[in-house]
This record gives structure tokens, sequence and C-alpha cells, in this order.
């Protein structure tokens, strides 16, 4: 019976060294599925480090990558390249048990009756015109 639950041990352990994924020395991505990809696309301009202490959906990084397409500089992505890179993502990288439930849309909140010296600049520069309506565009 002992030898029979040793046996079983090795058997679990082992199957659970097979699934743990190797982690790339430099990156210190997970080297599976289109790992590649993601790497040559995703450390250009800052340290892999950025997303990976990242999680979230497919929609969570459909929205990451769409914020940097708007404010940091990424460039438009090939749709298919794109939708390997957020499958990657979401899949090495989702929410696990770490959700945290999305901001609730503005629409939903009361109105803040305290007005913060940001909203007060912000809304002296929006009467001045000088903040834009558009994102800049690029040359
Ligand atoms: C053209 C340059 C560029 C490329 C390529 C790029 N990023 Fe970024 N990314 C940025 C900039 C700029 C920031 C903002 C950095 C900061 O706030 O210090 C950023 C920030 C981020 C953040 C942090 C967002 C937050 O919530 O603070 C994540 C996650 C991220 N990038 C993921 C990615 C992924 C995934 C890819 C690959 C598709 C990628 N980036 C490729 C420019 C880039």
């Amino acid at each position: 019976m002992r030898f029979l639950s040793v046996f079983a041990l090795l058997l679990v352990s082992g199957i659970y060294a097979a699934e743990e994924v190797p982690l790339d020395p430099v990156t210190g991505m997970k080297m599976t599925g289109d790992w590649e990809i993601v790497r040559n696309h995703c450390i250009i301009c800052h340290s892999s480090k950025t997303f990976l202490q990242q999680s979230g959906t497919e929609s969570t990084w459909t929205d990451i990558l769409a914020w940097m397409q708007k404010n940091g500089g990424l460039w438009k992505l090939d749709p298919a390249i794109e939708k390997t890179i957020i499958g990657y993502l979401a899949v090495n990288y989702g929410p696990g048990d770490k959700f945290r439930r999305a901001p609730i849309p503005l629409s939903l909140m009361p109105v803040n009756p305290y007005a913060t010296e940001a909203k007060l600049e912000a809304e002296a520069k929006k009467k001045e015109g000088l903040i834009p309506k558009a994102p800049p565009v690029a040359n």
C-alpha cells in the first residue's frame, strides 16, 4: 500500500513537473506557443517586466494595446499578429485568482460635489482651448 502511494506521488509530481513552462532567461517570458512573436513586438520600447507584471483577459489586453497605440507610439499591428499576441498574453498572463473588477463607468458614478485642484485646472485649460480634442497625429 505504501509502495503504491509513493508511486502515485511520484507520478503526480512528474505530471506537474512536465506541465511547468520554462522561462526565457533573457526576458523572463513563458516559452510556450507564440512567445517569440510577442517578444519580438513587445520589448522594443520597454522591458518585458512592463507586461509580465500585468494580468488580464483578452479584453484587458486588447485595451492595453489600444491604449499604447493611442498614447505609447505603438504602431498598428497586423490583425493576425495582434490576435496572436493577445491570445498568448491572455492564456499565459490571465487574471488568475487575483481578478480585480473593472472601474465603474463614469456615467454610473454619482456627481462629485468636490472640485479638486486638478479638476479646476483642467476646466480652466479646456476653456482656454489648451486641451486638444484629438490625439496628436504622428508625422
Ligand atoms: C512603440 C513603443 C512600444 C511598443 C512596441 C510596445 N509598447 Fe507597451 N508601452 C509603451 C509606452 C510608451 C508605455 C508607457 C510607459 C510608461 O508609462 O512608463 C507602455 C506601457 C505598457 C504597459 C503598461 C500599461 C500600464 O497599465 O501602465 C504594458 C502592459 C505594455 N506597455 C505592454 C506592451 C505589449 C504587450 C506590447 C507588445 C504588443 C508593447 N507594450 C509594445 C510603448 C510601447
